[in-house]
C-alpha cells in the first residue's frame, strides 16, 4: 500500500462524491514502472528488463443502472460526464481522460455494454516523468472494467489494448514495455522481457545492502514525444537499409542482428547518425543479456557497471539523455557509496534510476539534489523504491 493511501478514506471520498447505489465498489490498483535495463529497444524486437515500483494509481469503480459514465479525480478538479456512445469516441484534444477512451473503446470494440459507471482515481506516481503514469492508468481501468463487466480479458490482451489506445488516442508511438510491465509486474523481480516474441520470464533482483533510488530531474520531458517518433523512424529506416545486405535479409528487427554483423555491414547506413543509433540498440540488447547473467551471480557491481555504460551509450548513440539527466548522472556517478546509475524510460528529462548503498540514501539525495540545483537551478526528487506487484484489486 502507497504510504498517503487510505483505503477506508478513498471509499468514503468516493461515496461523498457518486449519488448512492446499492452496488460494490472496487477499488483497484496498478503500479509505475522502472527500467533497469534496455532503453528504446522495445520498439526493435530487443530484450528488456523492466519492473513495477511501489508507487501506485488507484480507482474506485462502481456499475450504474443508466448509461452514463461519471469521472473524477482526487488530484486534478474538475468532473467529467459522458453517456456511454460519447465516451468510446475518439476526443479532439488529447488529455489524460483520452487514455481512458481510448482503452473503453478497444476493450469492448463495438460491443458496448448498457450500464455506465461511476469511478474516482488518485496516484501518487510522478506524473509524466518517465516512470510510466500512462500505462499505469490504462492498465488499472482495462483491468477494472474487465473485471467490472465480467470480461474475463487476459492480461496479455490487456496489455494490446492499452498500448493501442496509447498509439491511436494520444499519438505517442510506444513500445510495449510499459503496459507490459505494469500488467505482469511481481515483488522483488523484473521481467526479462523478449519484445519480439511478446513473453517474459521474471528474474529475482537482490540488492542486499543496497536500494533502487528513483531520481525525478522535474524536467519537464516537452520534447519526448516528438524525438521518441523521430528515432523510431531512424531505426526503421536503418532496418531497410541492412536487410539489404542478403545474410540480413531474414531479421525482422535491429535487435536480431548479431553485433559482429553489424560491424561488417555498418558502411550501408552510410549516416553517423543512424550508426550510432544502430549501435546503442545492438550493444543494450547485449548488455541485458549480461545483466541477467550477473545479477543472477549475485555480482551487483558488474550490474551497476553496465546501467552505467548504458548511460553512457544513451547519451553518445541515440542521444535521449540532455543537461538535466546527464548532470545528474555524473554526480551520482561520482559518489562513493552509488554503484551504478542511468536515466530510465523515453529520456530527454524524467527520471534516472541509482544503486545506492542503504546506509546512505539521505546523504546521496543532499549532496546530488544541491550538486543538481547548482548546476540546472532545478530541485530533483528522491524516492528510495522496491520492486512491487502488477495491477490488481485491493480488497
Ligand atoms: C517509453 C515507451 C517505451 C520504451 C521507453 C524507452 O517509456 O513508452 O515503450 O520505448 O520509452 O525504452
Amino acid at each position: 500500500m502507497h504510504a498517503d493511501f487510505k483505503h477506508t478514506d478513498f471509499l468514503n471520498d468516493f461515496i461523498a462524491r457518486f449519488k448512492n447505489s446499492t452496488e460494490k465498489i472496487h477499488v483497484f490498483r496498478s503500479p509505475a514502472r522502472i527500467n533497469l535495463i534496455g532503453e528504446h529497444i522495445d520498439y526493435n524486437g530487443g530484450k528488456v528488463f523492466p519492473a513495477a515500483i511501489d508507487r501506485y494509481l488507484s480507482m474506485a469503480i462502481r456499475l450504474r443502472d443508466d448509461d452514463t459514465i461519471n469521472i473524477q479525480n482526487q488530484d486534478i478538479q474538475g468532473s467529467w460526464s459522458f453517456t456511454i456512445p460519447q465516451f468510446h469516441e475518439k476526443p479532439s484534444e488529447a488529455s489524460w481522460i483520452s487514455y481512458l477512451r481510448g482503452v473503453f473503446h478497444y476493450l469492448f470494440n463495438g460491443k458496448w455494454p448498457d450500464r455506465g459507471f461511476d469511478a474516482l482515481f488518485t496516484s501518487n506516481v510522478p506524473m509524466g516523468a518517465g516512470v510510466s503514469s500512462s500505462a499505469a492508468l490504462e492498465l488499472c481501468f482495462a483491468y477494472g472494467l474487465s473485471w467490472l463487466y465480467k470480461l474475463e480479458i487476459p492480461r496479455l490482451d490487456l496489455v494490446h489494448i492499452s498500448r493501442k489506445a496509447e498509439h491511436e488516442y494520444a499519438g505517442v508511438h510506444c513500445g510495449i514495455m510499459d503496459q507490459y510491465a505494469v500488467a505482469f509486474g511481481k515483488a522483488e523481480h523484473a521481467l526479462l522481457l523478449d519484445t519480439s516474441a511478446c513473453t517474459h520470464t521474471y528474474a529475482p533482483v537482490k540488492l542486499g545492502d543496497y536500494v533502487i533510488m528513483l531520481i525525478n530531474t522535474n524536467k519537464p520531458r516537452s520534447l519526448a514525444d516528438s524525438k521518441y517518433n523521430e528515432r523510431l523512424e531512424e531505426c526503421q529506416k536503418a532496418l531497410t537499409l541492412l536487410r539489404t545486405i542478403p545474410t540480413l535479409s531474414q531479421c525482422q528487427n535491429l535487435c536480431d542482428i548479431p553485433p559482429d554483423q553489424f560491424e561488417q555491414h555498418k558502411a550501408i547506413l552510410n549516416n553517423a547518425n543512424l550508426e550510432r543509433r544502430v549501435r546503442h540498440c545492438i550493444y543494450e540488447n547485449q548488455r541485458v543479456l549480461a545483466s541477467v547473467d550477473v545479477l543472477n551471480k549475485g555480482d551487483l557491481k558488474a550490474f551497476g557497471k553496465l546501467l552505467i555504460e548504458s548511460h553512457i551509450s544513451l547519451r553518445e548513440n541515440y542521444e535521449v539523455t540532455g543537461l538535466h539527466l546527464d548532470t545528474i548522472f555524473e554526480s551520482a556517478r561520482s559518489y562513493a557509496d552509488c554503484i551504478g546509475v542511468r536515466m530510465t524510460g523515453a529520456g530527454f528529462g524524467g527520471c534516472a534510476i541509482a544503486l545506492i548503498k542503504k546506509t546512505a540514501l539521505d546523504d546521496f539525495a543532499r549532496t546530488v539534489g544541491s550538486d543538481y540545483k547548482s548546476k540546472t537551478g532545478l530541485e530533483a526528487t528522491f524516492y528510495p523504491v522496491t520492486i512491487g506487484e502488477g495491477v490488481h484489486e485491493l480488497e
